[in-house]
């Protein structure tokens, strides 16, 4: 799946996020090694401390129906342009050492990093042994 595809189903994501409180809305979009598609949008909890971001919510839908390595995930939000935290960072590198991570702010206006780039010297499963 190209670059641009994937950024269209994080755009559509984005649209059903459901932000009372933050009104920021996160769309997210993971390709796995196994060519399947999840995408996922930031859910928000009136308690705040439940709310999932776009990113966490995409990669668990993959990981709860069996697909266990990113291969890409693009990643759009109302801020341009919107990096993913530290919290979806980790949970990236738990699911996707060698995943590329794109960050649009449209179909045509986007840059793609490695997760080392974003979360260098990280810890993830190998380090328990
Ligand atoms: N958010 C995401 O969905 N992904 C991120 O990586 C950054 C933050 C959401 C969480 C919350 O619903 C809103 O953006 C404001 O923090």
């Amino acid at each position: 799946m190209d670059n641009k595809l994937l950024i269209r189903k994080a755009l559509d994501a984005q649209r059903k996020a459901y932000v009372p409180y933050s009104n920021f809305h996160v769309g997210a979009a993971v390709l796995m090694d196994d060519g399947k598609v999840y995408s996922g949008c930031n859910i928000e909890i009136a308690s705040y401390s439940p709310t999932l971001c776009a990113e966490r919510t995409a990669i668990f839908k993959a990981v709860s129906e069996g697909s266990r390595q990113i291969k890409k995930i693009a990643v759009v939000g109302d801020a341009n342009p919107t990096f993913p935290c530290g919290v979806c960072r980790q949970v990236i590198r738990e699911f996707g050492k060698d995943a590329r991570i794109i960050i649009a702010n449209s179909e045509d206006d986007y840059r793609e990093y490695t997760l080392d780039e974003l979360l260098p010297n990280s810890f993830g499963p190998e380090d328990l042994g």
